[in-house]
């Protein structure tokens, strides 16, 4: 008999990042292959909505606010306050433990950085084998430190959302559990290619020829929508009929994220930009938004650890300009799926979408070279088989 047969997930996001998208799909096609799995939510949300929709069965880990709204961009300062998350985690970890016993899991798999240390020190005290989904770099500082040592210890492997997260985090965990680089899948059947002349084009009054450039990210800080707008400006100055999309929501609890969205509306208008560019907020149509687009643009001012709407892009058969930073390169190939460009340079970005939106026969080469390559590496039976080897390795 198969060893693994019941996995206790856990997540702490609420809402639909992308890491949330991506376990979603790994979710949808375990049972298929034999898996039962359970995932351990924080709290009711969109995330904990998509999974009742697939039938996958979830329980409500009481996690104390504190630790709910804990970020990497505001953890305590404090010897206080980090003793006092320190408590809050042990007793949610000692909750998951048991919930570990009672659903008899035989792994578990922790996907967001508050979940692997839940998870890992719940997997400890159950006696449990747990698999870290490694999807963001680890963060900076004592806590870094403090995460890298637990990396070392507490997970049996790590599968890491891309090459360059996965050497982020084996550099200083040679001791430790294997780490293996696994990338993202996507729904190839959902982000397929479709007419530039659609659904968001007719919402917003634009004309099939009139150049459309987007940006898909939630807001949050180091997505580099600050960047955007100055891109958008300097595309402005060249292409003056280009428009431009911001679409994404403030999707996280988390500190450090209150105002920025209505920070970056005032932003687009002090650069005169309020009648070039369409803040969209948080869309589900994400395939008909590419669609739309003649340019998606990824332009973060951190090293991106994967970047879904990259690999969502490419399927729908959309030119890429992103950023060469963290898993990027690992998606996008410059020249032939679109352009790489050194990170944070806003003159290079403008020249390379100048560029892309003067030539429509090089867009639609870069296109079909990004859905032919998505349909060799995003596919989700294959991401859900080597999943399920890598547990059978544990
Ligand atoms: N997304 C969405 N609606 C939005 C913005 C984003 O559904 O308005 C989805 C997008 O299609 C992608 C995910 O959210 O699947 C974002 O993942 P990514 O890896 O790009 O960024 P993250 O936010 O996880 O860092
Ligand atoms: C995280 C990362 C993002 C990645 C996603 C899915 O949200 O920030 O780069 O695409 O997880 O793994």
């Amino acid at each position: 008999m198969d060893p693994v047969r019941r996995v206790l997930f856990v997540n702490p996001g609420r809402e639909l990042g992308g890491a949330e998208h991506s376990l979603l799909l790994l979710l949808g096609a375990l049972p298929g292959l034999g898996v039962e799995p359970t995932v351990a939510v924080f709290g009711d949300g969109a995330f904990q909505s998509a999974l009742a929709w697939l039938d996958v069965p979830t329980v409500v880990l009481d996690v104390p606010e504190r630790l709910r709204r804990a970020s990497r961009y505001a953890l305590p300062s404090r010897l206080v306050g980090a003793g006092l998350l320190a408590t809050t985690a042990i007793s949610s970890a000692l909750r998951l433990a048991t919930l570990t016993k009672q659903l008899k899991a035989d792994l578990l798999h922790s996907n967001g950085l508050k979940a692997h240390v839940l998870a890992g020190l719940a997997g400890r005290i159950a006696r449990r084998p747990v698999v870290w989904h490694l999807r963001d770099f680890p963060p900076g500082g004592l806590v870094g430190r403090l995460f890298r040592a637990a990396a070392r210890r507490l997970p049996s492997l790590v599968i890491a959302n891309s090459a360059a997260v996965a050497g982020a985090i084996r550099s200083e965990a040679n001791s430790g559990p294997p780490v293996i680089a696994l990338l993202n899948p996507v729904d190839l059947d959902r982000f397929r290619p479709g007419p530039v002349a659609g659904p968001v084009r007719a919402e917003l009054g634009l004309a099939a020829d009139t150049p459309l450039v987007g940006m898909i990210a939630h807001i949050t800080p180091w997505k580099g929508h600050e960047d955007f707008l100055a891109i958008a400006c300097a595309v402005g100055d060249a292409v003056p009929e280009a428009r431009f999309l911001v679409v994404g929501g403030p999707i996280y609890e988390t500190e450090g994220h209150a105002g920025y969205a209505e920070s970056l509306r005032r932003c687009a208008v002090e650069l005169g930009l309020a009648e070039r560019v369409f803040f969209l907020g948080g869309r589900d149509d994400i395939p008909e938004v590419l669609a739309a687009l003649d340019v998606l643009v990824h332009c973060p001012t951190a090293p991106e650890p994967f970047g879904r709407v990259l690999a969502e892009a490419m399927a729908v058969g959309r030119p890429v300009i992103a950023a060469a930073c963290g898993g990027i390169p690992e998606i996008v190939r410059d020249g032939e799926t679109g352009y790489l460009v050194a990170p944070r340079d806003i003159g290079a970005f403008a020249a390379a979408i100048v560029r892309l939106l003067g030539r429509p026969e090089l867009r639609a080469q870069f296109g079909a070279a990004g859905r032919r390559r998505a349909e060799a590496l995003f596919d989700v039976r294959a991401h859900a088989t080597r999943v399920l080897d890598a547990y059978r390795c544990v």
